[in-house]
């Protein structure tokens, strides 16, 4: 996408003086201030199926869509919902799952859903543009983390190692379920408790995996990193499913774009997981160490799992 990004960021429709978060940091969505005390954040997010169940393929996209918002610390307000799908091959019956599953998520986040589009198309594609609603200075970017903050995650990793496996038919039904779960929970309470405890920094974990979003935050920060691998919770059964050669090509991507920067004498298998593509993962959340508690204590899920550091790399001890 960077060679895409590259003449949107220059030009002129993606400039103005009341944006204060645009396309040239990365960030999670964007932010624009109305002038009355409000800011305005937006994001889409739409993908293909990650699972077999219509209805819950609905639910995580919704959640992924959502979780965006919550990464920039604000509260999703309304959604317009985007249906790609091939009719001559798949019955409009399951495309009413999927919409079920994704408005039932929008429903538990209290989030409007105000209309969508929908297309025939040869690729099923759902999911949400996401608008939310936040105090301009109360709103946490990915670029103010600072050297002896915590890195708190609020999900465990191993998503796109998980959901290959699913596709391959080889994910054991427990480890299929609780990932689904896992992906299909927002990040509201990790969002809103993050606020309240006043992080300096957050976004959350998806395609570039947990180093490449912790490159992200670092890069956009002008600081390094330091992961602690026995602190990071992936779930179980994720190791047997990498032994057994389940490993994505996003995850395979982000491995070779990332490891260049990335500082350990750990085996290549102990670091795979930290690479791998999450679906609807948890918020990286960067906070003072005197503020930590506060968070872990309203975030159910939520670990430590490493620190921000000077220099512009990312240490695994
Ligand atoms: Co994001
Ligand atoms: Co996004």
């Amino acid at each position: 996408m960077a060679q895409v990004l590259g003449p949107v960021k220059s030009h002129p429709a993606t400039r103005h003086d009341d944006l204060l978060v645009g396309i040239s940091t990365g960030d999670d969505a964007g932010v624009y201030a109305l002038g009355d005390g409000r800011a305005l954040i937006q994001t889409v997010d739409i993908f293909t199926p990650v699972v077999d169940s219509p209805r819950d393929w609905g639910r995580i996209a919704a959640a992924n869509a959502l979780s965006d918002v919550y990464a920039m610390g604000g509260r999703p307000v309304t959604a317009l919902q985007y249906l790609a799908w091939p009719r001559d091959e798949l019955e409009l019956s399951v495309a009413s799952e999927v919409i079920e599953g994704g408005l039932d998520v929008m429903a538990e986040a209290g989030c409007v859903v105000v209309g969508g589009h929908s297309i025939d198309s040869p690729e099923p594609t759902y999911g949400f543009a996401v608008t939310g609603i936040g105090a301009p200075d109360s709103l946490v970017s990915n670029a103010a983390a600072r050297p002896g903050d915590k890195l708190v995650l609020s999900k465990p990793l191993g998503m796109g190692i998980i959901t290959t496996a699913i596709k391959r038919g080889k994910c054991p039904p427990e480890l299929e379920a609780e990932a689904i779960e896992m992906m299909a929970r927002l990040n509201d309470q990790a969002g809103e408790a993050m606020v309240r405890a006043g992080a300096s920094a957050a976004t959350d974990v998806t395609g570039f995996g947990l180093i490449g979003h912790l490159l992200e935050m670092c890069d956009a920060s002008g600081v390094g990193g330091r992961l602690v691998a026995n602190d990071i919770p992936i779930l179980d059964g994720v190791t047997e499913l990498l032994a057994a050669g389940m490993w994505p090509g996003g995850s395979r991507r982000n491995q070779s774009a990332f490891q260049p920067r990335v500082t350990s004498d750990l085996t290549e298998e102990r670091l795979q997981p930290f690479f791998d593509a999450q679906t609807s993962g948890g918020l990286l959340i960067s906070i003072a160490p005197d503020r930590v508690e506060s968070l872990l204590e309203s975030t159910p899920g939520a670990s430590i799992v490493g620190e921000i550091e000077a220099g512009d790399r990312v240490r695994v001890t």
